[in-house]
């Protein structure tokens, strides 16, 4: 039987405290991308939380966001280049000061990096196209403007090594880059980077190259992907399509953990009667582990989801309550914060950027609010 206390041991032998992990989460906190005390309050919170816990997505080329901005002054964090590592190395001191692992999540925004837009700066994609949910256009990158990318993730898996970092997760989920090159709805080239799976592999391929160039043989290598890409009037992907892709990055490198991105850990597709957990985990392989998270609030839930995986990611949950999973591998849920008073709300130490995002009628973070995206009302240059 599976417990929330077990140790877990990785394929490439980095052991983690227990079955819970921080999913990556945007903080808002950056100042032009770099680390701020904010940041490091945040980490320091929550570094006795999860045995794993994985920072927000940091990008790796200067054209790679920031996307989403809550609070005026702040962004998303970068990785782009070495003026990052100082910050960097703080943020890993800090995660890992309560002896859990923590990882940098790699990140290229793509077509989302809607505050560089609303900087007038050019937003790039696989296709040059005007997306009618984005109130900017945004253009196709070269052939060589994508090999550069590739080479980017792979310095930025470098960086996430000098600053002392335990691994990093590749993100491949939730309509960024890597997601707009996997598909369908918003690939349609004709050069090598048209293969809806080149790019994937390829950022893959770069990254296993420089980890086994420069790190510790136990560095922890993740992917994290949304099994499906369906909107109502377009379909990117099906999990047919996606547990193809999975399969070859699986055979073809050795990942630690896959990472399902998903609204609720018993989502399942329309087509089956298994869970997305479920059509995945077979296809990994049996030394490779397997995240999932989405709507897990409790104890009841965190044990529950076990039954389908193995290791438990809670995000909002632990925006609430810093010390969310530590509380339930404690077998503590009953003491869980489940709405956050103001005083609380300090104690958690959310950044301002956080404290925009939640919900002061409900106190906790608004979902609607994160996916918001900027105030296109000030000036916007549209192309
Ligand atoms: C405030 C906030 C920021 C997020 N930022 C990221 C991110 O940087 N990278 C990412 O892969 N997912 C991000 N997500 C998605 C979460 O990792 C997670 O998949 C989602 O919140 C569902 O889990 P939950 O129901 O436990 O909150 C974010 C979610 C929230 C609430």
């Amino acid at each position: 039987m599976k417990k929330l206390s077990d140790k877990v041991t990785f394929k490439h032998g980095a052991v983690i405290n227990n079955r819970m992990v921080q999913p990556p989460m945007l903080t808002n906190s950056g100042l032009n991308g770099a680390v701020t005390d904010d940041t490091l309050a945040y980490w320091k919170a929550r570094a006795n939380s999860a045995g794993l816990v994985i920072s927000e997505y940091n990008y790796v080329s200067p054209a790679g966001g920031p996307a989403i901005t809550w609070a005026d002054d702040r962004t998303q964090l970068a990785a782009y280049d070495d003026k990052f590592l100082p910050g960097l190395t703080k943020m890993a001191k800090t995660m890992k000061s309560g002896g859990n692992k923590a990882l940098l999540q790699i990140a290229h925004t793509g077509r989302e990096a809607n505050y560089r837009a609303h900087l007038g700066l050019p937003v790039y994609a696989p296709d040059t196209a005007n997306y009618p949910f984005l109130p900017y256009g945004v253009q196709a990158f070269t052939t060589e403007q994508v090999d550069q990318v590739v080479k980017d993730f792979g310095a930025a898996t470098k960086r996430a090594i000098d600053a002392g970092f335990d691994g990093v997760e590749i993100h491949g989920a939730n309509h960024y880059l890597i997601q707009q090159f996997f598909s369908r709805f918003s690939n349609h080239r004709d050069d090598k980077w048209g293969d809806y799976e080149a790019f994937p592999l390829a950022v893959a391929k770069e990254v296993f190259e420089v980890i086994k160039k420069y790190a510790p043989k136990n560095f922890i290598i993740g992917y994290r992907i949304s099994p499906e890409e369906i909107n109502p009037d377009n379909v990117g992907y099906t999990w047919h399509e996606s547990t193809e892709l999975i399969n070859k990055l699986t055979n073809k490198f050795d990942f630690d953990y896959i990472h399902l991105s998903l609204p609720d850990y018993q989502a399942k597709p329309k087509d089956s009667a298994k869970t997305f957990a479920e059509l995945f985990r077979p296809v990994i392989g049996e030394d490779t582990k397997l995240i999932i998270v989405g709507d897990i609030m409790s104890q009841a839930d965190a044990e529950d989801a076990l039954n389908y995986t193995d290791l438990v990611a809670a995000g909002r949950a632990q925006l609430i309550d810093a010390n969310f999973a530590a509380k339930v591998v404690a077998g503590k849920g009953n003491e869980v914060i489940t709405e956050m008073s103001e005083a609380e709300e300090k104690e958690q130490a959310l950044t301002p950027g956080l404290h925009k995002v939640m919900d002061m009628e409900t106190k906790r973070p608004d979902f609607a609010k994160v996916l918001r995206e900027v105030d296109y009302s000030k000036a916007l240059k549209v192309k």
